[in-house]
């Protein structure tokens, strides 16, 4: 027989207690424990399975082959950046949340994308923070007229979920999710609990209904999505809106994403009329360049699926006092360590009395062990002051020996290079087979090692 029993779950990361606790064992969080009713069998913890429910659990099961999906059906704009960051558009019932800093342009971006659904059918703008005349005005300026388009300044999640199983919109933005509430749960808006319980109203509607959701997350002042830490592990994808204070491109970012690949990025820039993406991104970063340069090297990284053509600066001070600094800005600080020891090594570069400056304008940053050659490159460049074209570029990740390793996704790189009218790249002999299946227009200079770097150097000036 079944008895009940009540037990403690933290609302933040779900830990279980038998019995009250102010603070949560796991994640330190502070009343967040609430109180539920657990069903326990009689044979205690014994996991004994009836006939019946056996029954039901063999028509869960199906055979691999015989499960048929549907051509995956997906919304488009004609923001291509935006579908490329979404996997190649928006998928029917994708639940996706957007998080950022207040004014970076959610509500921008997400109005606009708005508008481009139109076309399929129904959408709904529900927002919480601001009036539908305010939401009206942002649009105005954004230039957006549409007899489809909805909005809604409602907070009571009850509300919203019949109106929405009622109407059947296509698409639904929810801005935000701090704003939402239960009216059957005891505690007040943007409280973990309130969060969790709004998003799961959410995921309901967007399964059964096949109602696609965009859901506007503020975060915290340390960067985290404000709400419980489940809510990312509860939606379909996760996108993270991010500029420099002051600059006015912004970046966005796929962190999760069930319907296509994590970690892409795409640059938007905001204008007078509304957020405008920027296609070409690497012209973007690259701009602004000298045709020579001391301590400056271009390298083609790989972002998600996207190659970004990216600069790594860098810059040697003499140390006056104390410990030589390393200041590094976009680029793995270790990563840089392990560069300047097999200078050292390799190379006989006494770096060990320098302060040195590594910086990556732009703000995106280089996390692809690629950038390793252009990276080393540049230091060279400014240990020796010899200056480099800037019409060169480096791939190649550094092995401890000094060994150039091959890289993925050659081509890509080669002809982003291509298009933006580079003239020649150092690339890894180890790619050498894969490069001459195809045709550059590049000079293509292939090292084994460092040792044939430094050889090569003087010839390439
Ligand atoms: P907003 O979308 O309200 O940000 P969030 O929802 O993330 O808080 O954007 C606010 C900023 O964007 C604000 O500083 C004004 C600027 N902006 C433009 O520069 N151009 C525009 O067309 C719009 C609508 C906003
Ligand atoms: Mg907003």
């Amino acid at each position: 027989m079944a008895k009940v029993k009540n037990v403690y779950i933290c609302s933040e990361c779900g830990y279980k207690t038998n019995k009250w606790i102010g603070k949560c064992d796991n994640c330190g969080e502070w009343g967040t424990l609430e109180e539920i009713e657990e069903s326990v069998t009689s044979a205690g913890k014994g996991l004994k399975t009836s006939s019946k429910s056996l029954i039901n659990l063999q028509e869960k099961v199906v055979s691999f082959e015989s499960v048929m999906i549907e051509k995956d059906f997906r919304y488009k704009t004609t923001i291509s950046e935006f579908d490329r960051i979404l996997g190649g558009g928006l998928v029917k019932g994708e639940v996706i949340l957007l998080t950022g800093n207040p004014g970076i342009g959610k509500s921008t971006l997400l109005l606009q994308v708005a508008q481009e659904y139109t076309g399929y059918g129904d959408i709904l703008y529900i927002s919480g923070e601001e009036s539908p005349a305010q939401v009206k005005a942002r649009g105005e300026r954004l230039g957006i007229k549409s007899k489809n388009l909805y909005l809604m300044s409602e907070t009571d999640i009850q509300g919203i979920y019949e109106y929405i199983l009622l109407k059947k919109p296509k698409v639904v933005i929810v801005d935000s999710i701090q704003t939402l509430y239960n009216s059957e749960i005891d505690s007040i808006p943007g409280t973990p609990t309130q969060i969790r319980e709004c998003t799961l109203k959410i995921i309901e509607l967007a399964k059964k209904n096949e109602v696609s959701f965009f859901i506007v997350g503020h975060i915290t002042k340390d960067g985290k999505v404000a709400g419980p830490k489940l809510l990312e592990h509860m939606v379909d994808a996760v996108f993270h809106f991010e500029g420099e204070e002051g600059l006015f491109y912004r970046i966005l970012r796929s962190q999760k994403n069930r319907f296509g690949s994590t970690n892409e990025l795409a640059v938007f820039s905001m204008e007078e009329n509304g957020l405008q993406e920027v296609k070409n991104s690497s012209e973007f970063f690259l701009s602004e360049r000298d045709e020579k340069n001391i301590g400056s090297m271009v390298v083609p990284v790989l972002e998600g699926t996207k190659v970004f053509l990216l600069e790594i600066q860098t810059l040697l001070t003499e140390c006056t006092i104390g410990i030589p600094k390393r200041i590094v800005q976009g680029f793995d600080k270790n990563r840089i360590q392990i560069l300047t020891a097999i200078a050292e090594k390799r190379m006989g570069l006494h770096l060990g009395m320098k302060d040195l400056f590594v910086n990556i304008p732009g703000g995106i940053g280089i996390k692809d062990p690629a950038g390793d050659l252009g990276a080393l490159i540049s230091i060279v460049s400014v240990f020796k002051n010899v200056e480099i074209s800037q019409k060169i570029a480096a791939i190649g990740e550094l092995g401890l020996r000094g060994e150039i390793r091959k890289v993925f996704f050659i081509d890509k790189r080669l002809r982003e290079l291509e298009k933006l009218g580079f003239k020649g790249v150092y690339v890894p002999e180890a790619n050498r087979k894969e490069i001459e299946k195809n045709k550059y227009k590049l000079k293509i200079i292939y090292l084994k090692n460092l040792e044939e770097f430094i050889e090569r150097m003087s010839k390439d000036e």
